[in-house]
C-alpha cells in the first residue's frame, strides 16, 4: 500500500474494493499514476468522461463559468441552466427538463413524477414496474426500484411501491400491471446488470402496452445517454419515446450533473413540487451545455458508432483466439466481453499492470466504457493488451 491508500483505508468509509492506483491526472483517454506511469482508459469514471479527462473545450467554459458566477439557488433566473435545458429539449424528443446532481437523484424525481402523474390522473396509482438485474441508484427507493437482491437485502425493509419482473419480458410487464401501477422504468440496455440488450421489439410492446393503459413510459438512460451506444439517446434506436427520461454520468463529462427530461403531458410539477439546492447551477450547467453542444455539433454519436463497430470487431478477433470467450454484446462504446468461467478479477488486474483500466461488471464479464472520443489506435492499444492478457490465462 502506499501513503494514500494506507490514509484511505484509515479514513474512508470501506464502501468499495479500490483497484491498487492511485490516478492524479488525465488527459484524453489517458490517465496518469503518482510515478508518472501511463494508462489507457476504458473505464471513464464510469461512463462519464464523455468527451475524455480534461477535454479542452469543457476546461475553457468551466473556467469561465467558475470565474463568473457558480451557485444562486432556484429562486433565480441563470443562463447557462436555460441554454442547457433549451439544447436538450430541441435534441430530444422530450419538452421540459429540471437538474438535479446524480443519477439516482433523477430517478427519485422521475419516480415523483410519475406518482405526481397517477395522483392526478390515475386514480392515485402509485406503483412502478422495474426489472430484474436494472440498476437505477443507491438511494433506498432507488435501491428498491433496482432488481437485484443484493442491493436490497442489507437495506431491508425497503420502501414499498416498486415491482421488479423479468427483463425483456412484455408478458412480465403486463402480469405485473394492475390499477395501482403508475409507470414502467426501464433501462434501454442494462449497463451494470451486464451489458443486457433487450430484443429489437421489447421497447416498442412496452411502449404499446404503456399507451394500452394510459401509464407512463420512464427510460433511464443514465448510462445510454449523451451518445454512449452511437445515438445522442438509446431510445432512437427502437422507435419509441418515453413519457419521462432521466440522465446523468455522460452530461457533464464528468461534471456532476443529473437531469429529469419529460413530456409536455407527464410534465405535472407545480411550484413546491420538487427542488433542489445545487441541481442547475451555472457551473455544471456550463459543463454540460459545453458537453452536449460538443457531441451534437462534431457528430460524436456518429463517431461513437464507428468506433463502437471496430471495438467489437477486434473483440471479435480475440473469440476466434480464445474459447473461453463466450459473449461479445454492446452498443456503441458500451460493451462487454463475457467468459465461460470467473476471470474478470484476475483480468483486470493484469491489464492494470499493462497500462488498461478495465471495469468487472461481473465475476465472468468485463465492460469496456472508454471516453466517447478514444480513436482506433486507442481501441488497437487496447485490445492489444487485452490479447496479451487472455494469452496468459489458463484456468
Ligand atoms: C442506468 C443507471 N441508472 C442510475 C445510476 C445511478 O447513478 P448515480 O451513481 O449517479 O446515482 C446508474 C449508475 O451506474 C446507472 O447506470
Amino acid at each position: 500500500m502506499n501513503k494514500w491508500q494506507e490514509l484511505e483505508s484509515k479514513y474512508y468509509m470501506y464502501t468499495v474494493k479500490r483497484l491498487p492506483l492511485t490516478i492524479v491526472k488525465g488527459l484524453g483517454a489517458q490517465v496518469w499514476d503518482e510515478d508518472g506511469k501511463e494508462y489507457l482508459d476504458f473505464v471513464s469514471g464510469w461512463a462519464v468522461n464523455s468527451l475524455g479527462h480534461c477535454h479542452p473545450a469543457l476546461v475553457a467554459a468551466v473556467t469561465e463559468q467558475v470565474q463568473t458566477l457558480i451557485q444562486t439557488s432556484n429562486q433565480f433566473y441563470t443562463i447557462p441552466q436555460i441554454k442547457l435545458a433549451e439544447i436538450l429539449v430541441e435534441n430530444s424528443c422530450l419538452d421540459k427538463v429540471f437538474f438535479c446532481n446524480s443519477g439516482a437523484e433523477a430517478n427519485e424525481g422521475a419516480v415523483k413524477l410519475a406518482r405526481r402523474y397517477g395522483k392526478l390522473h390515475l386514480g392515485g396509482a402509485y406503483e412502478v414496474i422495474t426489472t430484474t438485474n436494472s440498476f437505477h441508484g443507491r438511494t433506498l427507493a432507488m435501491v428498491s426500484a433496482t432488481g437485484q437482491a443484493k442491493f436490497q437485502e442489507p437495506y431491508a425493509p425497503i420502501p414499498s411501491g416498486f415491482v421488479n419482473v423479468a427483463y425483456n419480458s412484455i408478458e412480465a410487464v403486463k402480469n405485473a400491471t394492475n390499477e395501482q401501477t403508475c409507470a414502467v422504468m426501464l433501462e434501454p440496455i442494462q449497463g451494470e446488470g451486464g451489458v443486457n440488450i433487450p430484443d429489437d421489439d421489447y421497447l416498442a410492446a412496452v411502449r404499446d402496452w404503456c399507451d394500452q393503459k394510459g401509464i407512463l413510459l420512464i427510460l433511464d438512460e443514465i448510462q445510454t445517454g449523451i451518445a454512449r451506444t452511437g445515438t445522442l439517446f438509446a431510445y432512437e434506436q427502437y422507435g419509441v419515446e418515453p413519457d419521462i427520461m432521466t440522465l446523468a454520468k455522460g452530461l457533464g463529462s464528468g461534471v456532476p450533473i443529473g437531469a429529469i427530461m419529460a413530456k409536455e403531458s407527464a410534465s405535472v410539477f407545480v411550484p413546491g413540487d420538487h427542488g433542489s439546492t445545487f441541481g442547475g447551477n451555472a457551473l455544471t450547467c456550463a459543463a454540460a451545455y459545453t458537453t452536449v453542444k460538443f457531441i451534437i455539433d462534431y457528430d460524436i454519436a456518429g463517431q461513437v458508432k464507428r468506433t463502437g463497430e471496430y471495438l467489437i470487431s477486434r473483440l471479435e478477433s480475440l473469440r476466434l483466439k480464445y474459447n473461453f470467450i463466450t459473449d461479445i454484446r454492446g452498443r456503441g462504446l458500451l460493451v462487454a466481453l463475457e467468459f465461460n468461467r470467473d476471470i474478470s478479477e484476475e483480468l483486470i488486474n493484469v491489464c492494470l499492470n499493462k497500462g488498461l483500466l478495465i471495469n468487472r461488471v461481473k465475476p465472468n464479464t468485463i465492460r469496456f466504457m472508454p471516453p466517447l472520443i478514444v480513436n482506433q489506435q486507442d481501441i488497437d492499444e487496447a485490445t492489444a493488451i487485452l490479447d496479451g492478457t487472455l494469452s496468459g490465462i489458463t484456468g
